[in-house]
């Protein structure tokens, strides 16, 4: 039987024209352009205005990564959202997503594992691809991290700015997509980078408010020493994982987290500066969006193509990390399966009243790829 691997063919990004300079912040709090620079590598971040929100980043950023993929919303088979800011605590955002970009029979599941959430999201489309329960899967990195962010808090806010990245991954007979990937968890760092009201744990209230427990705290220099602990290993397991050397790797597209820690992770993995992305000096932070934009940006500005081999390297909040290696293909001969539910599937939104919404309307319909029996 034929391997099957999820291909990224559409990508997208988005983020808001609000800037916010390291200049601003000086007006405000007791810091400088140079501290922020020298420790972090930020010059300036995004920030979403008020009537914006991660839906909506999510929904703009996925829009150009179909548009790009030549899919229509309608032949995608799962969306997975990676935030840890979604736009309510419940309904899922993905679901707001899924309505938004009027995609229908679809899964779609929000995946909060912090600023690795995306790479999980890779890897776990990647299984579905594999096992041949989807062919086309949206995976979209996207936060609205300052509205949890303590402008008070000289150590986070300067850290932190808001975006989303997209990309569409197709089901693919060449190896493509994740090649490989290694994934962690470290509960008992959890008190490092936590928002500690408004689950369970502390439900929203007015005494939480005023403590101010509704923003993101963070112990800055033990999530560093974390960070730097597991970065660089996990990066050379995935790159042994996938059966290559770090000579095979044509562009590592880190977490944009700080400078010093993407510096670090790369010399451990005994790669040269000129193969690791980095544009935290535009964005800061923006968890689980920071990679899918800078692979955006890495593609625009040719610094990765089709054929290269790339490394996602991350790690966030839990705390968790999270490194694939990923090989961009051109597939020429996407592989595909019969869903044998589908057709029920489709009769039933044809008689449950289930019309067209103008979004989806206005996407122009995917070339028909002839459906292979594969069931
Ligand atoms: N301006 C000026 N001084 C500052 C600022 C600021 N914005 N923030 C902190 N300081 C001061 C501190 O108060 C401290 O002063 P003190 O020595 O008088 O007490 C001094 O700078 C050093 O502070 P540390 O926190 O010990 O400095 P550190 O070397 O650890 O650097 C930093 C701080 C840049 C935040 C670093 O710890 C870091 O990047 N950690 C990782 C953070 C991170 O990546 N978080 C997100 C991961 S998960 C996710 O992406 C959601």
């Amino acid at each position: 039987m034929t391997e099957r691997y999820g291909n990224i063919i559409g990508w997208g990004k988005y983020v808001p024209e609000r800037v916010l300079t390291n200049a601003d912040f000086v007006k405000t709090l007791d810091t400088t352009d140079e501290w922020i620079v020298t420790m972090t590598g930020i010059r300036e971040r995004r920030i979403a205005e008020e009537n914006e929100n991660t839906s909506q980043m999510s929904t703009a950023a996925s829009r150009d990564a179909l548009k790009m993929a030549g899919v229509n919303a309608k032949d995608l088979d799962l969306i997975i959202v990676a935030t840890s800011s979604p736009d309510y605590l419940t309904p899922p955002v993905s679901s707001q997503v899924q309505h938004m970009l009027g995609a229908r029979d679809v899964g779609a599941f929000t995946l909060v594992t912090g600023c690795t959430g995306f790479v999980y999201g890779m890897a776990t489309a990647q299984q579905f691809i594999a096992s041949g329960a989807a062919d086309n899967i949206l995976v979209i990195g996207a936060e609205l991290i300052s509205r949890f962010v303590d402008y008070e808090d000289r150590a986070t806010c300067v850290l932190f700015g808001d975006g989303a990245g997209a990309v569409v991954l197709q089901a693919c007979d060449e190896p493509s997509g994740v090649l490989s990937f290694v994934l962690g968890s470290d509960g008992s760092g959890a008190e490092h980078l936590i928002l500690p009201a408004g689950g369970t744990a502390i439900p929203p209230s007015h005494e939480a408010l005023v403590n101010r427990q509704h923003y993101l705290r963070m112990n800055g220099r033990e999530v560093f020493k974390f960070a730097t602990r597991v970065l660089g290993k996990s990066l050379r397991q995935a790159i042994e994982e996938a059966g290559l050397t770090s000579e095979d790797i044509d562009l590592v597209v880190p977490h944009q987290a700080n400078v010093r820690i993407i510096e670090s992770a790369a010399r451990q993995a005994k790669l040269p500066p000129e193969k690791v992305f980095v544009n935290i000096q535009k964005y800061g932070n923006t968890s689980a969006a920071s990679i899918p934009i800078a692979l955006c940006e890495a593609l625009e500005e040719g610094r990765a193509k089709v054929g290269d081999t790339l490394a996602f390297v991350s790690f966030g909040a839990g705390l968790t990390w999270a490194t694939a290696v990923v090989k961009l293909a051109e597939c020429v001969k996407p592989t595909r399966v019969r869903k044998w539910w589908l057709p029920r599937l489709k009769w039933f939104s044809r008689n449950s009243g289930k019309g067209e919404t103008e979004e989806e309307q206005s996407v122009p319909e995917k070339e028909q790829v002839g459906y292979e029996s594969g069931d």
